[in-house]
């Protein structure tokens, strides 16, 4: 039988595997604008990025509110930061501004490489305690 253990469980093994994933495309895209990949690929990319990132918090924030968890106004906060970054090099891309894309996507990894280490991770182990 299925409990409540077994579901945040599965939700804390489902997140990390987003996380993986979305450190994964970030630093992809790093990789590309160091290797000055065309502009048509670096748009498919940050695409991607941007939809999975989007995808990613609306289920974790979904999860937060299931476990009334208590930090969850600052966590998304963070969110909100982190598709504000992403909205920021999106315009940089589009109107050629390489050298501020590529600082600003570098900002986005130590942004995010952090919110999981920090609230990430304080909301895997609030989900751990509540079994
Ligand atoms: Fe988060």
């Amino acid at each position: 039988m299925s409990t409540i253990s077994d579901f945040d469980s599965a939700a804390s093994a489902g997140i990390d595997r987003e996380h993986e994933v979305q450190l994964s495309l970030l630093r992809a895209l790093c990789e590309a604008l160091r290797a000055q990949c065309d502009g048509a690929q670096l748009s498919a990319m940050l695409e991607q990025l941007s939809d999975y990132c989007e995808a990613h918090f609306v289920s974790e924030e979904l999860i937060m509110r299931q476990k009334s968890f208590d930090d969850y106004e600052d966590h998304i906060e963070d969110h909100s930061h982190m598709l504000d970054l992403l909205r920021a090099i999106a315009v940089d891309h589009a109107t050629g501004r390489s050298s501020e894309l590529t600082q600003k996507t570098g900002q986005a990894l130590a942004f995010i490489e952090t919110h999981i280490n920090t609230r990430d991770r304080r909301f895997a182990d609030f989900l751990r305690n509540d079994r």
